[in-house]
């Protein structure tokens, strides 16, 4: 276990991103109240992902990892959770054949609900509030009452997470996720992209292959494992108050575990290593992703690692690189070099979407060209070092939202006003969040039958 820790000893530390609550009784009675609730995920479900994701690590799969940047109490419905659900195994199905391993699937879901901020207050014309920083702690609408952090609105994301959870294990077990229905889906999208042509090849071959399983008698009746998926939960462990209520003794292990997510990640702005959100992280047993920005250095990241996994253990630490299209080939090599030179083992993840963010006509955007762009780079390098490129997270909807802009359908600056939804960063809809998985499918090949072509000579 890890020395001098308890769920508790972040409280002793430095620490950034705390929303400033009038009524610290308030607080206390609800995380008090928070402690007596049931854990949302178990111990043994944060295990195999944990091993899920050591494969990863070993280079024998992919994380697929993304969902809403924010998720909000209001769009709280199941219509979209149904989507969003629908949108990613559609990725993770295209993914699968591409990288022709397993895809390991990690919402960003039932729990991502505090954010962090670059500024206090937000000011509009000659009114200045506190920032909103997520539906888990104040309201979105730009008015005193709703900016006030309050406490209650813990056992609401609680709740959420508990019922949004619940519906996604229903329709990871129950059917839904029948890999049959996925792929018919993926037909409807590329039969309606105005790239049809270009993604019709890789789908045609996902059909053959379809095709040939069942003509030798493997079915979704006679193997489970084509109409059930692993999914897991993901979110960043920014409000370390409501973590630690939901931080629990596994009876098995007699190890601690975070029980509100499978999996928690430290963001880019709250990773100082002698700081809080550190300290909560590195007691915990659960895999934890870590976001690493332009101004990690490579001695930072290996103290990062000694904190954080310090038994070297395979699957435990996922590194989520966000440096921008234009700056990934400054950054990445060096983080990498630094790992490998110390023989540290990690997932590489890319999360092409917080460095890319623009405005444009008044709107936060993000090109979905400088997306693929980044998750190309990352990829490239990775060839180049010899490492493997782990996985991607995204900012994702299942809706036909108009956030980022471009993509097949090439959406303009003008049209962001449409349908323009996010709580919070802008994130790819149904279709640009499908086409990056084609377009990286489509890459994971190509790299193949390079390699295939110099191991034939
Ligand atoms: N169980 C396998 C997996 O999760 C195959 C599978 C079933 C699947 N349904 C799926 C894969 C939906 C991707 C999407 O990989
Ligand atoms: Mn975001």
């Amino acid at each position: 276990m890890a020395q001098n820790w308890t769920p508790n000893s972040w409280r002793q530390k430095p620490i950034q991103q705390v929303p400033d609550y009038p009524d610290l009784a308030a607080l206390s009675a609800t995380e008090a109240q928070l402690a007596t609730y049931p854990p949302l995920v178990f111990a043994g479900e944060a295990r195999r992902l944990k091993s899920a994701l050591a494969n990863v690590s070993e280079g024998r799969g992919f994380l697929l990892q993304g969902g809403d940047c924010a998720e909000s109490f209001a769009e709280h419905g199941a219509d979209t959770i149904r989507d969003f659900f629908r949108a990613f195994l559609q990725m993770a199905v295209v993914l699968t054949f591409g990288a022709q391993q397993p895809v390991v699937k990690v919402g960003r879901i039932a729990g991502q609900f505090a954010k962090p901020r670059s500024s206090n207050i937000e000011r509009q014309g000659d009114v200045e509030l506190p920032s909103y920083r997520g539906d888990i702690i104040n309201g979105i609408e730009f008015n005193e009452k709703a900016r006030i952090p309050d406490p209650e609105r813990q056992l609401m994301a609680y709740r959420q997470s508990a019922a949004t959870l619940n519906l996604l294990r229903a329709f990871a077990m129950g059917g839904y996720a029948n890999l049959e229905n996925v792929h018919q889906w993926m037909l409807g999208f590329v039969k309606e992209s105005p790239q049809a042509e270009r993604y019709r090849k890789l789908a045609d071959r996902i059909s053959e292959t379809m095709d040939f399983m069942k003509a030798i008698g493997i079915t979704s009746e006679n193997h489970p494992s084509l109409r059930e998926t692993d999914f897991f939960t993901s979110h960043e462990a920014l409000l370390l108050g409501y973590e630690q209520a939901l931080t629990r003794v596994d009876s098995t292990s007699g190890d601690w575990y975070a029980t509100s997510g499978h999996m928690i990640w430290i963001g880019d702005r709250t990773r100082q290593p002698d700081h809080a959100h550190i300290e909560y992280c590195r007691g915990i047993k659960n895999p934890l992703g870590l976001k690493c920005g332009p101004s990690l250095t490579g001695d930072g990241l290996i103290e990062l690692i000694d904190l954080l996994n310090p038994q070297n253990e395979a699957g435990r630490l996922t590194l989520i690189c966000r440096f921008g299209h234009d700056k990934v080939a400054e950054h990445l090599p060096r983080l990498i070099r630094a790992v490998e030179k110390e023989g540290r083992k990690v997932v590489w993840s890319c999360d092409p979407m917080h460095g890319n963010t623009i405005t444009l006509n008044n709107y936060k955007t993000r090109p979905f060209e400088r997306v693929l762009s980044e998750v190309e780079s990352f990829f490239q390098i990775h060839r180049a070092e010899g490492t493997h490129p782990g996985g991607i997270h995204v900012e994702m909807t299942g809706n036909d939202v108009t956030e980022c802009t471009g993509g097949a359908r090439a959406l303009s600056g003008a049209d962001l006003a449409d349908r323009y939804h996010t709580h919070c960063d802008p994130r790819l809809n149904a279709d640009q969040a499908l086409e990056l998985a084609f377009l990286l499918a489509e890459r994971m090949k190509g790299g193949r039958d390079e390699k295939r072509m110099v191991v034939n000579g």
